[in-house]
């Protein structure tokens, strides 16, 4: 796996507790994936395509997205860095047309799509690496197309900090260690790069750590 993918191995060894944890099962995490299955629908129903549209989701993870999105009626296009949770989603949807790849690396001959989905997962990039990844995203949408993520977002770098200095007062070492770890982004930092990226995008927070992120493209004159 490329250098541009930083925490492959995390991800490898999490794929066994990974649906406990979105369940709730990890006390240090449970504010972050608190709501979960509203997160994931409420990313399924932003999207507003017609059935049959195609959706590439990068960091499948086990699949949870990728079900709702099937049920939508999507086609869809997975990518996944991680073996192990390559593995778990299939082991769910055996059929899913699923990739190792990453946000800066999408394998060869995939065809452009309707709209890119995402969640938890823009926040293992760099923040200029972002900015890549948005601008070789833009390429691979159709006219009209959509980029939707929920993932971790601070409403400024004041708020992160207080996040992350909460986490540590609760003791919850592994969170505040994954909090300053992991390249975890502003609000106002991600508006400018999907503009440049040529969206016009909207937030909402969703709970006390994950944002809803739907980014439309401009259209080319
Ligand atoms: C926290 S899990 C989220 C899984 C799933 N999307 C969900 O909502 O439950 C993050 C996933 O992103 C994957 N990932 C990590 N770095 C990535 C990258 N650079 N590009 C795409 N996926 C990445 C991990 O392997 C992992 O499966």
């Amino acid at each position: 796996m490329s250098e541009e993918v930083f925490f492959n191995e995390l991800f490898d060894q999490w794929a066994e507790d990974y649906d406990e944890a979105v369940a709730g099962g990890n006390e240090e995490y449970r504010e972050v994936f608190e709501g979960y299955p509203r997160i994931l629908q409420a990313v399924a129903d932003s999207l507003a395509l017609p059935k049959g549209s195609v959706v590439m989701e990068f960091g499948v993870g086990t699949g949870n997205l990728t079900s709702l999105l099937l049920k939508s009626g999507y086609r869809v296009i997975g990518i996944e860095p991680s073996a192990a949770m390559r593995e778990k989603a299939k082991a769910k949807l055996p059929d899913l047309k699923l990739y190792d790849g990453h946000f800066m690396h999408v394998p060869d001959g995939l065809p452009s799509v309707d709209a890119i989905v995402s969640t938890f997962a823009f926040h293992h990039l760099k923040d200029e690496m972002k900015d890549r990844a948005l601008q070789d995203l833009a390429r691979r949408l159709n006219p009209g197309g959509k980029i939707v993520f929920a993932d971790t977002v601070f409403r400024d770098e004041q708020t992160k900090l207080a996040m992350q200095q909460e986490a540590e007062e609760r003791g919850y070492h592994e969170l505040a260690s994954d909090l300053k770890r992991e390249f975890y982004t502003t609000v106002g930092r991600l508006e400018q790069a999907f503009q440049q990226a040529g969206f016009t995008v909207r937030f909402k927070q969703l709970n006390r750590f994950v944002w809803l992120i739907v980014a439309e493209q401009n259209q080319k004159n």
